[in-house]
C-alpha cells in the first residue's frame, strides 16, 4: 500500500472520517498503515495522542509506541484556528523539515502512513507556504474529501484544480455523508457531474453510525458496506 495525503474541500468535510477507515481498512487486511497529523490545532500537547490522531489511531487500532505520537504529531497547538495562527499565538513557527523529518521517521517504521491535512488546500501553514506545499514537498498522493450536498460542485473542482496545477496525483475524491440524512437524487447527480468533468471520484463513505464515540467499531462496520468497495483498490495500488 503506498501512503497518501488527506486533504477536504474544507474544514470539517471528513478529513479524518476518511483517514480513520483507510487505516481501519489496511490494518484489517494486515497492511501495517498508520495515521498521521502533522498540524493539529484546538488541542493540548502531551504523550498520548489527542484530536483527529486520537480517533484515526483508535480507528486503525493503532497504539503509538514510545516517541511516536510526536512524529504522528509533531505540531499541537491549543488555539482551534487556522495552522499558521494557532502556532503563532503559541510562539512557534512550524517547520517543513520537522514534518518531513518525522513523515520519513514513521514511514521507516510502518508499511504506509496516512496524513492528514488541516482544512483545505489553500490553508496557510508557516509565512506564505499552504497545506499544497506541503503536500508537494512529500510527494504523495493526494485524496480529497468532498460534501456530498450543495455547493461541493464548486468546491471539489477549485480543490482539485489547485491539487493538479502543482502536478500532485490526485487518487481520488471521496463524498463523505456526515450526517445521518439519506443518499438525495441531489448528492447522485453531484457525483456524477464531478465525474463528467473528470474529477475522478472514487465513490461515498455512508454515515458511521456512533464515529465519534467508538471509531474503530463504527469503522470495521462500515467495511462490510457495498459503498465502501472502492477502499480495497487503494490498498493494493
Ligand atoms: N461518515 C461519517 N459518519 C459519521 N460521522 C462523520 C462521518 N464523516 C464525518 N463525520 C463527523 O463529521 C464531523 C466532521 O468530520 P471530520 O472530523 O472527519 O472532518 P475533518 O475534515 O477531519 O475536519 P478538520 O478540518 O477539523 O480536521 C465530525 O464530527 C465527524 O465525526
Ligand atoms: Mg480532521
Amino acid at each position: 500500500m503506498r501512503s497518501f495525503f488527506v486533504t477536504g474541500t474544507d474544514t470539517g468535510a471528513g478529513k479524518t472520517a476518511l483517514t480513520a477507515i483507510l487505516g481501519a481498512a489496511a490494518r484489517a487486511a494486515g497492511i501495517d498503515a498508520v495515521p498521521m497529523k502533522p498540524v493539529q490545532t484546538g488541542v493540548p500537547g502531551g504523550r498520548r495522542p489527542s484530536g483527529d490522531l486520537r480517533i484515526a489511531a483508535a480507528a486503525a487500532g493503532w497504539s503509538p509506541a514510545p516517541g511516536e505520537t510526536d512524529l504522528a504529531s509533531p505540531y499541537r497547538f491549543a488555539r482551534p484556528c487556522s495552522p499558521h495562527r494557532s502556532a503563532a499565538l503559541a510562539g512557534h513557527v512550524i517547520s517543513f523539515r520537522t514534518i518531513l523529518r518525522s513523515f520519513r521517521a514513521l514511514r521507516a517504521r510502518h508499511d504506509a502512513v496516512i496524513v492528514e491535512g488541516a482544512g483545505g488546500v489553500w490553508v496557510p501553514v508557516a509565512g506564505r507556504r499552504t497545506m499544497l506545499d506541503l503536500m508537494q514537498a512529500l510527494r504523495l498522493p493526494v485524496l480529497v474529501a468532498a460534501r456530498p450536498g450543495l455547493g461541493t460542485l464548486n468546491h471539489t473542482m477549485l480543490t482539485c484544480g489547485a491539487i493538479r496545477s502543482r502536478g500532485l496525483e490526485l487518487a481520488g475524491v471521496v463524498m463523505i455523508q456526515a450526517g445521518p440524512e439519506r443518499w438525495t437524487a441531489l448528492m447522485q447527480d453531484n457525483l456524477e457531474t464531478l465525474r463528467r468533468f473528470g474529477v475522478p471520484v472514487l465513490g461515498r463513505l455512508p454515515h458511521l453510525p456512533d464515529f465519534a464515540r467508538q471509531p474503530r467499531r463504527a469503522c470495521l462496520r462500515a467495511l462490510r458496506h457495498p459503498q465502501t468497495r472502492w477502499i480495497a483498490p487503494l490498498l493494493r495500488a
